[in-house]
């Protein structure tokens, strides 16, 4: 692979030890998918934040490499934590976890690190510019900033992301390369998309009939963000789907090629059969929304909706430090707390550890959390879209 004069330097140890042992890992992952060059990183987003994923080992690397002066080269945000970092006392989370979570954030802190941690770095000051090469770790993150902005990312692995921020390049191979974004399949939607959820059930279809493919779709009602962000938190999480594109909607789409390529048919039949394969529960006893973390627009129509009720069983709506501020200051934050609701920041329903809070079954309007709670939280799930979560399960 060719290096630069200044990455020769970080190969040879010549910008410390930290920098040597991180920049070999991206070389040695250059060279195994075959990378000619490194490219520098706009911004880079880093997963492998919660204690409960990366536990007593994790934390004790992240501390070393804190000590020994690591310091971040670009603009880096964090994926998710355990839990919310202000309130978690209040919402109650366990005491042990919060003190190991606590030390993790001040390691990403003393590394330069801005600890605003979020899958939707997006919409809290980490907006990557069109065809800028990122390098960013969380799957619907990652999907987003690919389809949605037309940036230019893999899906890093928490060390090779952490690896980017410190070295500031990445390996230039894979998404980085335009030879590898062209769409492989298409798809084409035969009925109308209304919630957030019907977007998370199209998507879980799509990433589950063609896995690690590049999707085009057709026929796509016109969709917002948060739709969008659903559909692609969904793809990536059953089909590892890290871009598509949505004809005259996202920016690259109608410069595609797509004739001759494999067209497979989606219907209503399709949709409902996703929703009902993944609904393993019928009574909720917490509802959890955010995931993708909630953009100001949906946490202002859950306040439109729960304004002036009472709701019987918790709900919580996951979203960044940066957008809960937003929320307070616009008054939603009370709305929803004088219902009964809480909005958490910097965690979401499958990084945090609600097994151990009591919780057995969540209700979810994400296509992504239904996926993921069984195993990672051990919960039956509820997938549904807001309205029937909570006008049925929250009994408002
Ligand atoms: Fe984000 Fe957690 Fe969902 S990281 S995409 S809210 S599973």
């Amino acid at each position: 692979m060719f290096l630069t004069k200044d990455e020769e330097k970080m190969l040879k140890g010549e910008c410390g030890e930290v920098v040597e042992r991180l920049f070999r890992l991206l070389v040695r992952l250059g060279d195994i998918y075959g990378a000619k060059k490194m490219i520098p990183v706009g911004s880079v987003q880093v997963a492998g934040v919660s204690y409960k994923s990366i536990g007593d080992p994790g934390l004790e690397f992240l501390e070393d490499y804190a000590k020994k002066g690591a310091k971040v080269k670009v603009l880096t945000y964090l994926n998710p934590a355990g839990m919310d970092m202000e309130n978690w006392k209040e919402i109650g989370f366990p005491a042990d976890f919060a003190e190991k979570q606590i030390r993790i954030m001040n390691a990403f802190k003393d590394m330069g690190i801005i600890v605003t941690s979020t899958c939707t770095p997006y919409l809290s000051g980490n907006l990557p510019r069109f065809r800028e090469h990122i390098a960013w770790s969380e799957s619907s993150a990652v999907s987003f900033s690919n389809s949605v902005i037309g940036a230019r990312t893999n899906r890093e692995g928490g060390p090779s992301a952490l690896a980017a921020a410190i070295c500031g390049v990445t390996p230039n191979y894979g998404l980085h390369l335009d030879e590898n974004r062209k769409p492989n399949v298409v798809f084409n939607i035969n009925t109308d998309l209304i919630h957030n959820s019907d977007y998370g059930a199209l998507g879980y279809y799509v990433g589950k009939t063609v896995k690690n493919k590049i999707p085009y779709f057709i026929g796509l009602s016109e969709s917002n963000t948060d739709q969008l962000k659903a559909l692609g938190a969904a793809m990536a999480a059953s089909g590892a789907v890290a871009l598509y594109y949505v004809k005259d909607q996202t920016p690259e789409a109608n410069l595609m090629e797509i004739d001759g390529l494999e067209t497979i048919e989606v219907g209503k039949k399709e949709l409902l059969e996703t929703y009902e394969s993944l609904n393993t529960g019928d009574n909720a006893d917490i509802v959890i929304l955010g995931c993708p973390h909630a953009s100001l627009r949906e946490i202002s129509a859950l306040s439109e909706k729960l304004e002036g009720k009472t709701l019987q069983k918790p709900l919580w709506i996951c979203t960044s430090r940066i957008m809960k501020e937003a929320a307070n200051r616009m008054g939603f934050t009370k709305i929803i707390e004088d219902a009964g609701g809480k909005i958490i920041a910097d965690t979401c329903m499958v990084v945090s550890p609600i097994e151990d809070m009591g919780y057995e079954t969540t209700g979810v309007n994400s296509g992504k959390a239904a996926n993921y709670l069984p195993g990672f939280c051990k919960q039956k799930v509820v997938f549904k879209n807001i309205d029937e979560l909570i006008d049925k399960h929250l009994k408002t």
